[in-house]
């Protein structure tokens, strides 16, 4: 079996991080979002894996992946030039794929339990799809099933004003050759994308054998900077502690922390889990790291206090507030201004939202 994970997109809505990488790069717990997926994959014995890449510095996604020899996968590069839909982009991988069954995985969802019960099950059932489905509270912001008396599907629909069911549509999806000729057939959406969802109702119109499977545990999109802080929650509730840098005071590390090499946390710091301090990142005396705080690589935290928050590699700290629910990108300095006239000075790239 082979896999395809989706690294394009527009983005739009995470903005400004998405104005300098993919979004399926951005962290969590000190890890790219794409990579929880990657490494779902090959733990289910899919090694063979296509990545196909947008048009938002994709240089960035080869770089880190590489040849995925790292990674234990081997990886091909595919170019969506523009991102014209889900279904698009699974359209280009069809010389990839060729005869066998695959896994389109979505580049920024994740799942706890992961996927490799359905790749199992998947290779032995005559199905010539299975779409994961998750329940959930807001069916309207999702593509949702519907289902018949024996609870089989009959249809998709994308956004529903009446849902039908509570049933989303996840972004993992096990396809077998035949959905490229209904991606063929697809016209481009009112958003000027081809649907996945319709791909998958035409082969439910066309008698093709769609099952599903409800995903156990939770399920993540993380499209928007609330999903992100609330799939860093999720991952760093399951945080292995651990303490490989250098703690002055054992006294400073309370709870589920992971403290990475080189890191260094000064007397008189404090640091409540569960958090991650990345590896080279100090922390000063007086500094407080509250819950569910990810600090990347090479971060300085001279002053201040940082709660339920994401901060980048190579980030400076020095406040006399409290950061939360924030997400920091890579090489930006916060820094409260000593001198001068009393007040806020700003240097704000497009796209920035600022709350004081
Ligand atoms: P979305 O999050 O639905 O779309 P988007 O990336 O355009 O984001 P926004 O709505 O904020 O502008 O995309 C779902 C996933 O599919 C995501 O991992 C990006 C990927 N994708 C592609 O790879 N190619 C595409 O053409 C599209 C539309 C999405």
């Amino acid at each position: 079996m082979k896999g395809i994970i989706l690294h394009g997109g527009h983005g739009t809505r995470l903005r400004p991080l998405t104005h300098t990488g993919p979004k399926q790069l951005i962290p969590i717990a000190n890890k790219p979002i794409s990579q929880y997926v990657l490494e779902d994959l090959r733990n289910s014995g899919i090694t063979d894996i296509a990545i196909i890449l947008g048009d938002v510095l994709p240089e960035k996604v080869k770089s880190y992946y590489d040849d995925g020899s790292k990674f234990d996968v081997k990886i091909t590069y595919i170019t969506q030039e523009k991102p014209a839909g889900i279904a698009h982009a699974v359209g280009l991988a069809e010389d990839f794929v060729g005869e066998n069954p695959f896994v389109v995985y979505l580049g920024d969802n994740m799942l706890k339990g992961g996927i490799s019960k359905y790749v199992q099950e998947f290779q032995k059932e005559n199905s010539d799809a299975i779409v994961l489905l998750c329940k959930v509270e807001n069916p309207q912001q999702f593509g949702v099933a519907e289902f018949d008396k024996e609870g089989n599907i009959v249809r998709l629909i994308e956004k529903p004003k009446k849902p039908p069911s509570n049933y989303a549509l996840t972004g993992i999806y096990f396809f077998k050759p035949p959905i490229f000729k209904m991606i063929k057939k697809l016209k481009p959406s009112w958003r000027g994308e081809l649907e996945i969802t319709e791909a998958i109702q035409n082969l439910l119109d066309e008698g093709y054998r769609v099952s599903h499977r409800i995903v156990e545990g939770w399920w993540k999109d993380t499209g928007t900077v609330e999903d992100i802080i609330e799939a860093n929650i999720l991952v760093l509730d399951e945080l292995e502690p651990r303490i490989e840098g250098k703690v002055e005071d054992k006294f400073s590390v309370q709870g589920r922390v992971a403290i990475e090499k080189n890191a260094h946390v000064k007397k008189g710091a404090l640091i409540r889990g569960p958090a991650i301090i990345g590896e080279n990142s100090i922390l000063e005396e007086n500094v407080y790291v509250g819950p569910y705080t990810s600090i990347g690589n090479n971060v300085k935290v001279i002053k201040g206090e940082i709660e339920n928050s994401i901060i980048m590699d190579n980030c400076t700290i020095e406040i006399n507030t409290k950061i939360i629910d924030s997400i920091i990108g890579a090489n930006s300095e916060v820094i409260t201004n000593q001198k001068g006239p009393k007040g806020h000075r700003l240097l704000v790239g497009e796209n920035s939202k600022i709350i004081f």
